[in-house]
């Protein structure tokens, strides 16, 4: 493993970070306020950032799955909220029909997902299956060309604004596991109901919803993969997923981490920048090392996946690392800064509220531990 990046890459870190900086940041505050950003995800489709590792073929952009994880993360730094629309969209709402869809599945949705004409969405969650997702209870009914699908979930990432939503649902209970199947759902289909909008203590401009099936029409044609192949298409895609969220807890750990930084030399207590005093310095350094330690790991599992390699354990291992790291950094930053910290002034408050859920979505820091532990 060479610890350089191609010249893709690295043109591919600056455009991001030219493009969140001038496109990102001056929209963060509405993001705060509620607004769902529409307009930015526009202009991100437009530069290709919305279909990053998708093939050519199928309108994307078709760059390597470092430069995806470069792009999440260069996001994150500037706004969680954008990191983890652009995540699920690409790693669970589009890369579950790349890789499990047929051709005519792949040619009607990808390319309008890889343009960002469309969003994605992954239902996986339900108000009694969350870490044990094989528990799950929707049910689809096979009726002549279609399937009936009841059920309701949970904590949807991009819910009410996606255009397509892969479904999990079980076609034979007796089966567990393997009886579930995925499903490509047009926001459109008759018995799909959007249900409650949550009020999250972060991550205020990405939507997080409530949804119902009720006596759902989707056509047969639509089943992703084989009945039965479900749980392996929400499993596999959740590990490169993983990957993502990690890359966005970096980013939100970096951003902490410089805003830290650069607050330390300036202010002066005691007659000199509190940089300089070693209850500072030692956090800032303490802060950076798990920065570095989360990035190295994060790194790993994304060459891995990138070579091909079975990568879910050090999938797990990042995010488990990455996520705490977020935790940690943000809550220090808010020392650093003292009292200002706490305010809404500085930025510091706003990383501390959206680290958190790193630790909890696409599998809490406790599911990644039996993952890791399980191929131990
Ligand atoms: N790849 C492919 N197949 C896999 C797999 C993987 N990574 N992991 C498991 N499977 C297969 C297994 O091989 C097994 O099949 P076989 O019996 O043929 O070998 C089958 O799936 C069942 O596996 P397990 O017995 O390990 O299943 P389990 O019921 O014990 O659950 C679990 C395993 C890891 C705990 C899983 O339930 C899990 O990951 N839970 C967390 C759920 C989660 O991450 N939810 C996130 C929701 S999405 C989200 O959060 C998006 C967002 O908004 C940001």
């Amino acid at each position: 493993m060479h610890l350089k990046f191609t010249e893709e890459q690295e043109m591919m870190r600056k455009m991001v970070r030219d493009f969140a900086q001038a496109e990102i940041a001056p929209y963060v505050d509405r993001m705060e306020a509620g607004e769902f950003p529409r307009e930015v995800l526009r202009k991100m489709g437009e530069l290709g950032l919305m279909g990053i590792p998708i093939p050519e073929k199928y309108g994307g952009s078709e760059m390597d799955f470092m430069s995806y994880i470069i792009a999440i993360n260069e996001i994150s730094k500037v706004s969680a909220t954008i990191g983890v629309i652009l995540s699920v969209h690409t790693s669970v709402g589009t890369n579950p029909i790349v890789y499990f869809g047929t051709e005519t599945q792949k040619q009607k949705y990808v390319p309008k997902l890889a343009s960002g004409e469309y969003l994605g969405a992954f239902c996986l969650t339900e108000p009694s299956a969350g870490s044990d997702a094989g528990s799950l209870k929707s049910k689809a009914v096979k009726k002549g060309d279609q399937y009936i699908i009841n059920g309701s979930k949970v904590f949807i990432t991009n819910g009410g604004e996606a255009d397509v939503y892969i479904v999990f649902a079980s076609t034979n209970t007796a089966l567990g596991t393997k009886g579930i199947s995925a499903f490509i759902v047009d926001k459109d289909t008759p018995g799909l109901v959007i249900g409650k909008d949550e009020h999250k203590m972060g991550l205020h401009g990405s939507r997080t919803l409530q949804l119902s099936f009720e006596d759902m029409e989707v056509p047969s044609e639509n089943l992703l993969g084989e009945e039965g192949e479900g749980f392996k298409i929400a499993m596999s895609n959740l590990d490169v997923g993983r990957i993502g969220i990690a890359a966005q807890a970096l980013g939100i750990s970096e951003a902490a981490l410089e805003a830290s930084t650069r607050y330390a030399k300036e202010r002066v207590q005691f007659g000199k920048p509190i940089a300089a005093q070693q209850g500072i310095g030692f956090k800032l350094a303490d802060m950076a090392t798990a920065v570095e330690g989360a990035r190295l790991l994060i790194y790993r599992a994304a060459h891995m996946r990138q070579n091909g390699q079975k990568c879910g354990k050090e999938a797990s291992m990042a995010k488990l690392f990455a996520s705490k790291t977020a935790v940690e950094v943000t809550t220090d930053a808010i020392q650093v800064f003292g009292g200002y910290g706490y305010t809404e002034d500085y930025p510091v408050e706003r990383y501390f509220r959206d680290a958190k859920i790193t630790e909890i979505y696409e599998g809490t820091s406790e599911i990644q531990k039996l993952v890791i532990s399980k191929q131990l």
